[in-house]
């Protein structure tokens, strides 16, 4: 299949484009390098042998958007384009409902006029409301606290008002639970710009010297260890979970939901001796009191992924580790600008 992957130079973006070719679909990236460089394609074609098609734009540029998915014949859009920093979002709300929420309402216009039907959205854990009832299935209640969550849950609402208003769409979320690691060449990972929001790569730019030491948020949580507890998944499984997301949603009309998660909690204290291990070095760090807003622990459900896709994450925490540590160390300062 034609794939138009926007927001297709991101991390996870970038790597579901390395697994789609090698699945032998021809992805088309669209993307702005609002938050990606443009030096991620040449890294794809040296893993691949294929060079992507590569376009700089924006995925709110209706006219764009369609002459790319008539010129390249599309048959399916994934669709990552999107800004996702919680902390920001709270800040800047209104940039998150222009790019996330608009941005999709122009993306879907887009695809009615050129009579792509099938898509597969980012979805986010961050849709799920509050729980003591541990792992979330997908039809656990639902209640995002920011303004990022609430994007991804108003996206997800919308296509299921398109489903029930046109069923020849086939509309397909995936809520990400906490992708990490990076492609096993260290040729491509996450390549965050400024101080990383999420832990893995924090830590990682502790072991390479970037930073001096981690802030651990909280180690009075409810949790086994007192720190907090999330679903780490291997961004080469939640790739993977695409390409099975894409196959199953082509020609089957509807709606379908699907986390992409573990299934299973690692705490941050786990999470920094695993990456202490895979980087050989006991890595420094300071207790600090919790963030506002941070859960004490939450894991996925992906029974449902597993039934109907077939699809299970399969990496463990060592590779996590291994794989990002050896991204890091062989690119610290992520990837060149140019
Ligand atoms: N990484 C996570 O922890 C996580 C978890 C759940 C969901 N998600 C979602 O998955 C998607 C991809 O996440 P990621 O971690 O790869 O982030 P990323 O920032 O690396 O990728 C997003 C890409 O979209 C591009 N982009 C932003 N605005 C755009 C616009 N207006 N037009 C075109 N391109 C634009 C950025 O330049 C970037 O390359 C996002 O939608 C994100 O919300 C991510």
């Amino acid at each position: 299949m034609n794939i138009l992957v926007t927001g297709g130079a991101g991390y996870i973006g970038s790597l579901t484009c390395v697994q789609l070719l090698a699945a032998g679909h021809t992805p088309i990236l669209l993307d702005n390098l609002h938050n990606a460089k443009a030096a991620v394609v040449d890294r794809i074609a040296q893993i691949s042998g294929t060079r992507p098609t590569f376009v700089r734009g924006d995925v709110r540029d209706r006219a764009l958007l369609e002459r790319l998915m008539r010129e390249h014949s599309i048959d399916a859009v994934i669709h990552f384009a999107g800004l996702k920093a919680v902390g920001e979002s709270v800040a800047q709300p209104l940039s998150y409902y222009d790019v996330n929420v608009h941005g999709t309402l122009v993306l879907l216009e887009a695809m009615r006029a050129a009579g792509v039907r099938t898509l597969v959205f980012s979805s986010s854990a961050t849709v799920y409301a509050e729980s003591d009832v541990m792992p979330l299935a997908e039809d656990a209640a639902k209640g995002p606290v920011n303004p990022y969550g609430r994007t991804k849950w108003m996206v997800e609402e919308i296509l299921a008002d398109a489903v029930q208003a046109d069923p020849a769409w086939s509309l397909t979320a995936l809520r990400y639970f906490n992708p990490v690691g990076a492609h096993p060449s260290g040729l491509m990972g996450e390549d965050p710009q400024g101080v990383p929001n999420n832990l893995m790569p924090f830590i990682a730019q502790v072991a390479v010297g970037r930073r001096e030491r981690l802030s651990i948020f909280g180690d009075d949580y409810p949790t086994a260890d007192g720190t907090g507890v999330r679903d780490y998944i291997h961004v080469m499984d939640l790739a993977d979970g695409h390409v099975a997301a894409l196959q199953h949603g082509h020609g089957r009309a509807g709606h379908h939901i699907f986390n992409l998660g573990n299934g299973q909690g690692i705490s941050v204290r786990q999470m920094l001796s695993a990456f202490g291990l895979a980087c050989g070095r006991d890595l420094p760090f300071t207790v600090a009191p919790r963030r506002a807003g941070d859960l004490a622990a939450y894991w996925a459900d992906p029974t449902r992924a597993a039934q109907a896709l077939g699809w299970r994450a399969h990496r463990d925490l060592a590779a996590m580790c291994a794989d990002t540590w050896r991204w890091q160390s062989l690119n610290p300062l992520g990837y060149p600008e140019n």
